[in-house]
Protein backbone atom coordinates (compact mmCIF):
# COMPACT_ATOMS: atom_id res chain seq x y z
CA UNK A 1 0.00 0.00 0.00
CA UNK A 2 2.52 2.29 0.97
CA UNK A 3 4.40 1.61 -2.37
CA UNK A 4 1.54 1.79 -4.40
CA UNK A 5 1.26 5.42 -2.56
CA UNK A 6 4.70 6.71 -3.36
CA UNK A 7 4.39 5.62 -7.21
CA UNK A 8 3.05 8.23 -9.70
CA UNK A 9 -0.20 6.64 -10.12
CA UNK A 10 -1.20 6.72 -6.25
CA UNK A 11 0.34 9.96 -5.96
CA UNK A 12 -1.79 10.68 -8.90
CA UNK A 13 -5.34 9.31 -7.47
CA UNK A 14 -4.78 10.56 -4.11
CA UNK A 15 -4.76 14.01 -5.37
CA UNK A 16 -7.94 13.22 -7.78
CA UNK A 17 -10.09 11.65 -4.80
CA UNK A 18 -9.50 14.43 -2.22
CA UNK A 19 -10.11 17.00 -5.13
CA UNK A 20 -13.21 15.43 -5.81
CA UNK A 21 -13.93 15.52 -1.95
CA UNK A 22 -13.25 19.38 -1.83
CA UNK A 23 -15.31 19.52 -5.57
CA UNK A 24 -18.34 18.18 -2.79
CA UNK A 25 -17.55 20.37 -0.28
CA UNK A 26 -17.00 23.84 -2.23
CA UNK A 27 -21.03 23.05 -3.39
CA UNK A 28 -22.09 22.76 0.21
CA UNK A 29 -20.30 25.65 1.04
CA UNK A 30 -21.75 27.39 -1.82
CA UNK A 31 -25.85 26.44 -0.92
CA UNK A 32 -25.30 27.16 2.68
CA UNK A 33 -23.64 30.77 1.59
CA UNK A 34 -26.27 31.23 -0.78
CA UNK A 35 -29.17 31.22 1.91
CA UNK A 36 -27.64 34.63 3.04
CA UNK A 37 -29.37 36.14 0.03
CA UNK A 38 -32.65 34.75 1.23
CA UNK A 39 -33.21 37.52 4.07
CA UNK A 40 -30.02 39.65 3.52
CA UNK A 41 -31.75 42.21 6.39
CA UNK A 42 -31.00 40.38 9.39
CA UNK A 43 -29.91 37.01 8.25
CA UNK A 44 -31.52 34.40 10.18
CA UNK A 45 -31.91 31.64 7.67
CA UNK A 46 -27.96 32.08 6.97
CA UNK A 47 -27.53 32.35 10.67
CA UNK A 48 -29.77 29.15 11.52
CA UNK A 49 -27.83 27.12 8.15
CA UNK A 50 -24.00 27.90 9.91
CA UNK A 51 -25.44 27.23 13.29
CA UNK A 52 -26.62 23.77 11.98
CA UNK A 53 -23.55 23.36 10.01
CA UNK A 54 -21.61 24.59 13.21
CA UNK A 55 -22.73 21.93 15.47
CA UNK A 56 -24.45 18.79 13.88
CA UNK A 57 -22.38 15.35 15.02
CA UNK A 58 -21.97 14.55 11.01
CA UNK A 59 -20.46 17.66 10.33
CA UNK A 60 -18.09 17.78 13.53
CA UNK A 61 -16.93 14.21 12.15
CA UNK A 62 -16.85 16.10 8.87
CA UNK A 63 -14.16 18.94 9.63
CA UNK A 64 -11.36 16.83 9.88
CA UNK A 65 -11.78 15.09 7.17
CA UNK A 66 -12.30 18.25 4.94
CA UNK A 67 -8.66 19.46 6.50
CA UNK A 68 -7.36 15.99 5.72
CA UNK A 69 -8.79 16.35 2.66
CA UNK A 70 -7.13 19.74 1.95
CA UNK A 71 -3.84 18.82 3.59
CA UNK A 72 -3.54 15.44 0.84
CA UNK A 73 -4.85 17.41 -1.87
CA UNK A 74 -1.69 20.21 -1.30
CA UNK A 75 0.87 18.05 0.07
CA UNK A 76 0.23 15.60 -3.08
CA UNK A 77 -0.13 18.70 -5.64
CA UNK A 78 3.35 19.84 -4.67
CA UNK A 79 4.96 16.47 -4.98
CA UNK A 80 3.50 15.83 -8.38
CA UNK A 81 4.15 19.26 -9.78
CA UNK A 82 8.16 18.52 -7.82
CA UNK A 83 8.32 15.45 -9.71
CA UNK A 84 7.32 17.26 -13.32
CA UNK A 85 10.09 19.99 -12.68
CA UNK A 86 12.36 17.62 -12.14
CA UNK A 87 11.50 14.94 -14.72
CA UNK A 88 11.40 18.04 -17.28
CA UNK A 89 14.59 19.23 -15.99
CA UNK A 90 16.57 15.81 -17.07
CA UNK A 91 14.95 15.09 -19.98
CA UNK A 92 17.21 15.86 -23.49
CA UNK A 93 14.39 16.07 -25.35
CA UNK A 94 12.05 18.85 -25.78
CA UNK A 95 8.62 17.94 -23.88
CA UNK A 96 5.79 18.14 -26.09
CA UNK A 97 2.83 19.12 -24.43
CA UNK A 98 -0.39 16.91 -25.39
CA UNK A 99 -2.64 18.98 -26.85
CA UNK A 100 -5.11 18.25 -23.73
CA UNK A 101 -2.37 19.58 -20.88
CA UNK A 102 -2.32 22.76 -23.25
CA UNK A 103 -4.07 25.59 -21.51
CA UNK A 104 -3.02 28.19 -19.45
CA UNK A 105 -4.50 26.70 -16.69
CA UNK A 106 -2.98 23.47 -17.02
CA UNK A 107 0.26 24.69 -16.85
CA UNK A 108 -0.08 26.96 -14.12
CA UNK A 109 -1.76 24.41 -11.62
CA UNK A 110 0.50 24.82 -9.10
CA UNK A 111 0.30 28.75 -9.36
CA UNK A 112 -3.19 28.79 -9.01
CA UNK A 113 -3.22 26.10 -6.25
CA UNK A 114 -0.59 28.58 -4.17
CA UNK A 115 -2.85 31.73 -5.26
CA UNK A 116 -6.29 29.78 -3.69
CA UNK A 117 -4.25 28.31 -0.33
CA UNK A 118 -3.39 32.36 0.40
CA UNK A 119 -6.90 32.92 -0.09
CA UNK A 120 -8.02 30.36 2.59
CA UNK A 121 -5.27 31.31 4.89
CA UNK A 122 -7.00 34.91 4.92
CA UNK A 123 -10.71 32.89 5.06
CA UNK A 124 -9.93 30.64 7.67
CA UNK A 125 -8.43 33.68 9.72
CA UNK A 126 -11.31 35.66 9.18
CA UNK A 127 -13.76 33.59 9.50
CA UNK A 128 -13.40 29.63 11.11
CA UNK A 129 -10.77 30.99 13.47
CA UNK A 130 -13.28 33.87 14.84
CA UNK A 131 -15.84 31.39 15.28
CA UNK A 132 -14.14 28.84 16.80
CA UNK A 133 -11.71 30.90 18.94
CA UNK A 134 -12.42 35.00 19.11
CA UNK A 135 -15.50 36.70 20.11
CA UNK A 136 -17.44 36.64 17.27
CA UNK A 137 -20.99 38.91 17.46
CA UNK A 138 -23.97 36.71 18.87
CA UNK A 139 -28.13 36.52 17.87
CA UNK A 140 -30.78 35.03 19.13
CA UNK A 141 -32.60 33.08 16.73
CA UNK A 142 -36.16 31.08 18.19
CA UNK A 143 -34.85 31.79 21.58
CA UNK A 144 -31.34 29.97 20.80
CA UNK A 145 -28.25 32.16 21.32
CA UNK A 146 -25.66 31.27 18.03
CA UNK A 147 -22.84 33.34 16.27
CA UNK A 148 -24.01 35.99 14.38
CA UNK A 149 -22.38 34.67 11.31
CA UNK A 150 -23.98 36.73 8.70
CA UNK A 151 -23.00 39.95 10.98
CA UNK A 152 -19.41 38.82 10.66
CA UNK A 153 -19.82 38.00 6.92
CA UNK A 154 -21.64 40.85 6.18
CA UNK A 155 -19.69 43.44 7.25
CA UNK A 156 -16.81 42.55 5.78
CA UNK A 157 -18.20 42.61 3.24
CA UNK A 158 -18.72 46.11 2.90
CA UNK A 159 -15.12 47.04 2.41
CA UNK A 160 -15.02 47.43 -1.00
CA UNK A 161 -11.14 45.70 -1.26
CA UNK A 162 -11.66 42.76 0.71
CA UNK A 163 -14.21 42.09 -1.97
CA UNK A 164 -11.95 42.58 -4.62
CA UNK A 165 -9.67 40.07 -2.90
CA UNK A 166 -12.78 37.16 -2.48
CA UNK A 167 -13.58 38.10 -6.09
CA UNK A 168 -10.15 37.69 -7.82
CA UNK A 169 -9.82 34.13 -5.59
CA UNK A 170 -12.73 33.14 -7.04
CA UNK A 171 -11.56 33.63 -10.22
CA UNK A 172 -8.58 31.91 -9.66
CA UNK A 173 -10.41 29.09 -8.00
CA UNK A 174 -12.14 28.39 -11.18
CA UNK A 175 -9.05 28.47 -13.25
CA UNK A 176 -8.13 25.93 -11.07
CA UNK A 177 -11.65 23.65 -11.20
CA UNK A 178 -11.77 23.97 -14.93
CA UNK A 179 -8.84 22.13 -15.37
CA UNK A 180 -9.22 20.30 -12.42
CA UNK A 181 -12.48 18.73 -13.03
CA UNK A 182 -12.16 16.71 -16.07
CA UNK A 183 -9.18 15.78 -14.63
CA UNK A 184 -9.45 14.07 -11.32
CA UNK A 185 -11.82 11.97 -13.54
CA UNK A 186 -9.55 11.01 -16.21
CA UNK A 187 -7.25 9.73 -13.38
CA UNK A 188 -9.74 7.38 -12.42
CA UNK A 189 -9.90 5.77 -16.08
CA UNK A 190 -13.00 8.00 -17.66
CA UNK A 191 -10.48 9.09 -20.22
CA UNK A 192 -11.90 8.15 -23.81
CA UNK A 193 -12.74 10.60 -25.57
CA UNK A 194 -16.64 10.81 -25.60
CA UNK A 195 -16.35 11.27 -21.99
CA UNK A 196 -12.93 13.52 -22.12
CA UNK A 197 -16.13 15.68 -24.10
CA UNK A 198 -18.46 15.12 -21.49
CA UNK A 199 -16.71 15.87 -18.22
CA UNK A 200 -15.13 19.13 -19.64
CA UNK A 201 -18.85 20.28 -20.43
CA UNK A 202 -19.91 19.08 -16.71
CA UNK A 203 -16.67 20.28 -15.56
CA UNK A 204 -17.22 23.90 -17.30
CA UNK A 205 -20.57 24.12 -15.91
CA UNK A 206 -19.89 23.18 -12.27
CA UNK A 207 -17.25 25.78 -12.31
CA UNK A 208 -19.45 28.82 -13.72
CA UNK A 209 -21.83 27.64 -11.04
CA UNK A 210 -19.18 27.97 -8.15
CA UNK A 211 -17.57 31.11 -9.47
CA UNK A 212 -20.85 33.57 -10.30
CA UNK A 213 -22.52 31.62 -7.01
CA UNK A 214 -19.92 32.52 -4.99
CA UNK A 215 -18.81 36.09 -6.72
CA UNK A 216 -23.14 37.22 -6.35
CA UNK A 217 -22.15 36.89 -2.48
CA UNK A 218 -19.77 39.78 -1.84
CA UNK A 219 -21.23 41.72 -5.04
CA UNK A 220 -24.37 41.86 -3.30
CA UNK A 221 -23.02 43.27 0.19
CA UNK A 222 -20.73 46.20 -2.09
CA UNK A 223 -23.82 47.04 -3.72
CA UNK A 224 -27.01 47.20 -1.57
C1 LIG B 1 -18.68 34.34 -0.65
C2 LIG B 1 -17.87 33.33 -0.41
C3 LIG B 1 -17.64 32.69 0.92
C4 LIG B 1 -18.17 32.98 2.14
C5 LIG B 1 -19.17 34.07 2.51
C6 LIG B 1 -17.66 32.02 3.09
C7 LIG B 1 -17.94 31.99 4.44
C8 LIG B 1 -17.40 31.13 5.36
C9 LIG B 1 -17.64 31.13 6.78
C10 LIG B 1 -18.56 32.12 7.50
C11 LIG B 1 -16.94 30.12 7.34
C12 LIG B 1 -16.91 29.70 8.83
C13 LIG B 1 -17.99 28.68 9.07
C14 LIG B 1 -17.98 28.14 10.48
O1 LIG B 1 -16.93 27.80 10.98
O2 LIG B 1 -19.08 28.09 11.07
C15 LIG B 1 -16.22 29.46 6.27
C16 LIG B 1 -15.38 28.38 6.43
C17 LIG B 1 -14.66 27.80 5.44
N1 LIG B 1 -14.63 28.16 4.12
FE1 LIG B 1 -15.71 29.63 3.28
N2 LIG B 1 -16.81 31.14 2.42
C18 LIG B 1 -16.76 31.53 1.08
C19 LIG B 1 -15.99 30.94 0.08
C20 LIG B 1 -15.12 29.88 0.25
C21 LIG B 1 -14.33 29.28 -0.79
C22 LIG B 1 -14.31 29.73 -2.25
C23 LIG B 1 -13.61 28.26 -0.21
C24 LIG B 1 -12.62 27.30 -0.82
C25 LIG B 1 -11.74 27.62 -1.74
C26 LIG B 1 -13.97 28.23 1.19
C27 LIG B 1 -13.46 27.35 2.11
C28 LIG B 1 -13.78 27.32 3.45
C29 LIG B 1 -13.23 26.36 4.39
C30 LIG B 1 -12.25 25.24 4.06
C31 LIG B 1 -13.78 26.67 5.64
C32 LIG B 1 -13.54 25.92 6.98
C33 LIG B 1 -14.45 24.73 7.10
C34 LIG B 1 -15.86 25.07 7.45
O3 LIG B 1 -16.08 25.66 8.51
O4 LIG B 1 -16.78 24.73 6.66
N3 LIG B 1 -14.89 29.23 1.43
N4 LIG B 1 -16.51 30.09 5.07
Amino acid sequence: MKGFLSSSIGKKLLMSLSGLFLIVFLLVHLGVNLTMLFDPIDGTVYNKAANFMGTNPIMKVMEPLLALGFFLHILYGIIVQLNNWKARGSSKYAVVDQKDSSTWASRNMIWLGVFVFTFLIVHIINYYAVLKFGQPPSTHVDGVEMHNTFKLVSDLFEIWWYDLIYIIGFIALGLHLHHAFWSAFQTLGLNNKIWRRRLEIIGDIYTIVVVAGFTIIPLYFLIF
